[in-house]
């Protein structure tokens, strides 16, 4: 028998245009495109084995045994890998995060990149990227985007087939960096999952939602072909803005933010009125997440360590894609 082992890392991506919405629940088909960026100094490795001995997927995260309903998650992913390779072996699954796990700082992107990745070429699959993009997908969204480095679209599609990522650009060189301010790094109340559901079936302004994202695509396209970090910022941040508007236009209406992330989004625009070019995003979870040219990044540490404490910033550049180890 064949060693079926591989081990994979993948780092995780924040999107500058949001995904918030799916169109298919279990293909994990988005209704809108979104674009994002790879982070170096969040991933998650992990390891696959496929073992005879076997009788059902053993997963650990972080060393610690995973809880029920993360096993029938992954366990079901796993499925996707059986089904594709057409075997019955279960599998020792070991993952690590340098990630704070659901803190809105896309532990599930590198989470699930990283195990499409090793279980595929544990299971020798011999999947392409772009096969590779679509497994993740059904992970998690957006894990879709983390199988590339750098600033990454995916497209939305309308199937299982037309639904992936594609890197936009894999070497970022003008200077784009990103400051995670770590806020609360505890378990968010709303998943994604749910919040999504809630947002697309009772905000009235989710097809306005899908017309912002189409422009939003385009300008954002355009303002990484002109590497111009302001507009990038710019519009990363009405984007996000525009998203959490959805969460509090739903029925029950919820929001993401906390206190301490309305005081950092206060501190960006006084920043700004500064003169000190820098823009912010957020996920699900009350982590403001800081978009900057790197020849600024003094500045915003000084100004905002005063308030949160230098630990609990993070500098990070763009990052690579799925790696492989051996
Ligand atoms: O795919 P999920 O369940 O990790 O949802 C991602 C949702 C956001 O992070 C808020 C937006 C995005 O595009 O990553």
């Amino acid at each position: 028998m064949p060693k079926m082992f591989a081990s994979a890392r993948a780092h995780t991506n924040i999107a500058l245009i949001k995904y918030w919405g799916k169109k298919d629940q279990k293909l994990i088909l988005p209704y809108t495109d979104s674009l994002s960026l790879t982070l170096n100094e969040f991933y998650t490795t992990t390891s696959v084995q496929f073992d005879e001995q076997l009788t059902h997927d053993e997963f650990s995260i972080n060393a610690e045994p995973v809880s029920e309903h993360n096993q029938q998650k992954l366990a079901h992913f796993m499925d996707l890998i059986r089904n594709q390779r057409q075997f019955n072996l279960f599998a020792h699954v070991n993952s690590v995060n340098h990630v704070p796990i659901s803190a809105g700082l896309a532990s599930s992107s590198s989470a699930f990149a990283a195990l499409a990745a090793a279980a595929s070429k544990a299971a020798e699959l011999n999947l392409s990227a772009t096969e590779l993009s679509r497994l993740a997908r059904r992970g998690s969204g957006s894990a879709t985007r983390s199988i590339f480095g750098g600033l990454v679209e995916w497209h939305k599609g309308h199937d299982d087939k037309t639904s992936f990522a594609s890197p936009i650009d894999e070497q970022v060189d003008f200077g784009l960096e990103m400051i995670a301010i770590l806020i609360d790094t505890s378990v968010k109340k709303v998943s994604s999952r749910s919040g999504m559901q809630n947002v697309v079936a009772t905000s009235p302004y989710y097809p306005a939602w899908q017309e912002v994202v189409k422009n939003d695509m385009v300008a954002m396209k355009a303002a990484i072909l002109k590497k111009d970090i302001n507009l990038i910022g710019q519009i990363a941040e009405e984007n996000a803005m525009r998203m959490h508007a959805l969460t509090l236009s739903a029925q029950p209406s919820f929001t993401y933010f906390n206190a301490a992330s309305l005081t950092a989004m206060d501190m960006i625009h006084d920043l700004r009125s500064n003169g000190i070019n820098c823009y912010y995003t957020l996920d699900a979870g009350p982590n403001v997440k800081v978009i900057y040219h790197h020849q600024d990044r003094e500045v915003i540490l000084a100004a905002l360590s005063e308030q949160f404490g230098h630990n609990n910033l993070v500098v990070s550049q763009p990052g690579p894609g799925i790696q492989y180890l051996k």
